[in-house]
C-alpha cells in the first residue's frame, strides 16, 4: 500500500524523503515521487517503478535542493502505474501525497471540471489536490477544513502550499500516519521504520487532528484551529531491528527471529506457569461466558485463526467460526452480545479486518484484537488487545507474525479452557510449559535448512503443487501453500487429505508434487494412506512429520523430521520447513522474495 513521508528541518530534504521512502518499500509500491520547496517554489519529481528510478531521474534533472517537502510510494488503485499517476499531485499552489481511497472522487471531479479545472491523472488523489486549490483563499487550515468536509473514504494526507514554503500539513482518516520529532526537525510517515534513522519519538495522528510541521517543530489542532495536547510515544525498535541484519532477505531474517519473537510475546503473559492475559484486560470471568467465538482476519492471519479454531474447540469446547474478513463483512453474520469476535492482524490496518471489527462492535459483540503494530487502528478500536511482539515485519510474506499469532492463540485457548473447566490446572501448566519449549525446538528445525533447500531444488520447475494434511495439519498446510504461491509464483492448493478422492485426485500425475504434513498422530495412518494414493498416481511426495517416525519408500520420496512436542503445538514446528521451502524455491526461481509482484505488505483498501 502507499507510503507517505514528509520532512521539515535543516537536512537535505530530498535525501531524507528518499531514505525514508526506502524504509516503506516493504508496503509494496509501483511508483514513487517527491515534492520539495526550492527557492520558494514547489518542485516535483516522480517516476514509475522502483525508488532507484526516481533517484536517477532526480540526478539527471540536477536534484531538488531544499529543506521542506513530501514524498510518496504509490500502489496503484485508480489508474495504471505511470509517471503521471504517481504522487505528489497538485499544481504550483498546493501539492499533496495521499494514502487511501477517495470514494466520492468522481462527483468532486465533475464539479471541479465544471469550474474549469483540468485533470492530468486518472487518480482519485488529484481531485483532493484540486479541491484544496479551489478552497484556498490564503488560509491553509480553512482550505483543509472545507476539503475534509467534502471528501469521503480513507486518507492520510501530506500537504504543502506555495505560500507556506517551510510548512507541511498532515491529516488522516482510516489510513495510518505518524508525526515524528527530532532535534529541530519534524517528519510525517505512514509507519515507524521510515523515521528510525532520525528519531524514535513520534505521535499517532488521530482522525480530526491536523498536524502542522514548521521550523522543525510540530503542533496539533483540530480542524477549527483549536490546539490539541498529545502524548508522545517512543519506538522500542531501533533501525537495525528494521534492517536485514546480515541475512540475504528480510524474509529469511524474520524466519530466524521466530524463537525470539515467541519468547518476547509469551513470557510476560505467563504467571506461575499459567497463562495470564490480565495485562490485556482479559480475565477468566469474561472467558467463561462467551457463547461463540468468531475469528476474523485475512491471508496468513486468517490461517493463524484456523489453527486457533482447532485448539480452542478441542480443549475449550466452545464453537469457533473462522471468517475471511472480506466475506464476514457482507455475509450478515449472526453475532450477539454474548459472542466474542477476535480480529487478527499483523499491521492492524487491514481495511477488511478493520471494517469487520466495526461491524462486530455495532452488533454489540465483545472484540479482541491480536495485533503486531502498536497503536494501529484495529488495536485502538477493539475492546481488548493482545499485542504480538514480533517487532517490525518487513517482508511481504508473513512468517514471524504468523508464529506469534499462533503463540497468542495457544495462550488464549489454554486460559479459556482453564476458565471453562475443560482443562485442568495441571494440564494447563503442562501445555504452557511445552509452549515455552517451542523456541528451542524451532532453533533445531532452523538448523535443517539444507533439507528444505533440497526440497526447494526439486520443486523449482513445477507449475502446480498440492499440500495435504488432516486436522491441524490441514490448517497448517493452507499457510504453507499460501507462502509458496505468493513468493515462488507456483500454483499450489491445500487440501484436506481425506477430501482428495472427491475430485482433486484427478489432477495428480508425475507433474504434481505433493507436500504432506502428518504431525497429528491420531490421524497419521489415515494421512499416510492418502499419501500412498497420490504416490501410486505418479506424484513425488514430500512428508513433514515427527523426526522419530520412519516411513517406507512407497510413502515419501523425501521426509523432513521435526522435533516432537504435544500434537496440539506441532503447527508451530511444522510450519518452519514450509516457510523455508517457500523461501528457497523463490530464491532459486530468481524472484523478488521480499517484495513479490502485485502484493502489498499492508492492504489498507478494500
Ligand atoms: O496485516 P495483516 O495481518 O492484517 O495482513 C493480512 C494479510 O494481508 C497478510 O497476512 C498476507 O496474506 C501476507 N502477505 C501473507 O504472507
Amino acid at each position: 500500500m502507499c507510503g507517505i513521508v514528509g520532512y521539515v528541518g535543516k537536512r537535505d530534504c530530498s535525501k531524507v524523503l528518499i531514505e525514508s521512502l526506502s524504509k516503506l518499500e516493504y508496503r509494496g509500491y509501483d511508483s514513487a515521487g517527491i515534492a520539495v520547496f526550492e527557492d520558494g517554489e514547489i518542485k516535483t519529481c516522480k517516476a514509475r517503478g522502483e525508488l532507484a528510478n526516481l533517484v536517477s531521474k532526480l540526478n539527471n534533472e540536477g536534484g531538488i535542493k531544499g529543506n521542506c517537502g513530501i514524498g510518496h510510494t504509490r500502489w496503484a488503485t485508480h489508474g495504471e502505474p505511470s509517471d503521471i499517476n504517481s504522487h505528489p499531485h497538485g499544481n504550483a499552489n498546493v501539492t499533496i501525497v495521499h494514502n487511501g481511497i477517495i470514494e466520492n472522487y468522481k462527483s468532486i471531479k465533475t464539479r471541479l471540471e465544471g469550474k474549469g479545472y483540468v485533470f492530468q491523472s486518472q487518480t482519485d488523489t488529484e481531485t483532493v489536490a484540486k479541491l484544496l486549490d479551489y478552497y484556498y483563499k490564503g488560509d491553509p487550515v480553512e482550505a483543509i477544513r472545507k476539503t475534509e468536509s467534502k471528501i469521503e473514504g480513507s486518507y492520510a494526507l501530506g500537504i504543502i502550499f506555495r505560500d507556506f514554503p517551510d510548512t507541511v500539513f498532515a491529516l488522516r482518516k482510516d489510513s495510518p500516519l505518524i508525526v515524528a520529532v527530532g532535534e529541530d526537525e519534524a517528519f510525517i510517515a505512514s509507519d515507524v521504520p521510515a523515521i528510525l534513522r532520525y528519531t524514535k519519538d513520534y505521535y499517532l495522528l488521530e482522525v480530526g487532528e491536523l498536524a502542522t510541521l514548521k521550523d522543525g517543530k510540530v503542533s496539533f489542532t483540530n480542524l477549527d484551529g483549536e490546539p490539541i495536547e498529545k502524548t508522545m510515544l517512543t519506538a522500542n525498535w531501533d533501525e537495525e531491528a528494521a534492517e536485514k541484519g546480515g541475512y540475504e532477505h528480510y524474509m529469511l531474517k524474520e524466519i530466524h527471529e521466530q524463537p525470539t519473537a515467541i519468547r518476547t510475546t509469551i513470557t510476560p503473559r505467563i504467571t506461575d506457569g499459567m497463562p495470564n492475559l490480565e495485562e490485556c484486560g482479559i480475565t477468566e470471568d469474561m472467558l467463561r461466558n462467551y457463547k461463540n467465538i468468531f475469528v476474523v482476519a485475512c491471508g496468513t492471519a486468517m490461517h493463524a485463526g484456523l489453527v486457533g479454531k482447532y485448539v480452542i474447540e478441542k480443549i475449550g469446547r466452545i464453537p469457533v467460526t473462522v471468517d475471511v474478513a472480506s466475506e464476514f463483512r457482507y455475509r450478515h453474520p449472526i453475532i450477539t452480545k454474548e459472542d466474542l469476535v477476535v480480529l487478527v492482524s499483523q499491521s492492524g490496518e487491514t481495511a477488511d479486518t478493520k471494517e469487520a471489527l466495526r461491524l462486530a462492535k455495532k452488533k454489540g459483540a465483545a472484540t479482541l484484537a491480536i495485533v503486531n503494530v502498536k497503536g494501529s487502528s484495529i488495536a485502538r478500536e477493539a475492546d481488548h488487545v493482545i499485542y504480538t511482539h514480533a517487532g517490525p515485519e518487513i517482508a511481504v510474506a508473513s512468517t514471524k507474525a504468523y508464529m506469534v499469532q499462533l503463540a497468542v492463540m495457544y495462550l488464549f485457548a489454554f486460559e479459556l479452557a482453564h476458565a471453562k473447566g475443560t482443562l485442568s490446572e495441571e494440564e494447563c501448566k503442562r501445555l504452557t510449559a511445552e509452549l515455552c519449549e517451542i523456541p528451542k525446538a524451532i532453533e533445531s528445525v532452523l538448523s535443517q535448512k539444507d533439507n528444505c533447500q533440497y526440497v526447494a531444488s526439486q520443486l523449482v520447475n513445477s507449475e502446480n503443487l498440492l499440500y495435504i494434511g488432516r486436522g491441524l495439519d490441514y490448517a497448517l498446510s493452507m499457510e504453507g501453500s499460501l507462502k509458496l504461491k505468493e513468493i515462488s509464483y507456483i500454483h499450489s492448493e491445500s487440501y484436506a487429505a481425506g477430501e482428495l478422492k472427491h475430485g482433486t485426485i484427478s489432477l495428480v500425475t508425475e507433474l504434481m508434487p505433493v507436500i504432506a504434513v502428518a504431525t497429528q498422530r491420531e490421524l497419521f495412518d489415515k494421512t499416510v494412506s492418502n499419501v500412498k494414493e497420490v504416490k501410486a498416481r505418479g506424484a513425488k511426495t514430500y512428508l513433514v512429520t515427527h523426526s522419530y517416525i520412519r516411513v517406507d519408500d512407497d510413502v515419501a520420496d523425501y521426509t523432513i523430521g521435526v522435533p516432537t512436542v504435544d500434537d496440539l503445538l506441532m503447527p508451530m514446528l511444522a510450519v518452519v520447513p514450509l516457510q523455508l521451502i517457500a523461501y528457497y524455491t523463490s530464491v532459486l526461481r530468481g524472484n523478488n522474495v521480499d517484495k513479490p509482484r502485485n502484493l502489498a505488505k499492508s492492504v489498507t483498501v478494500e
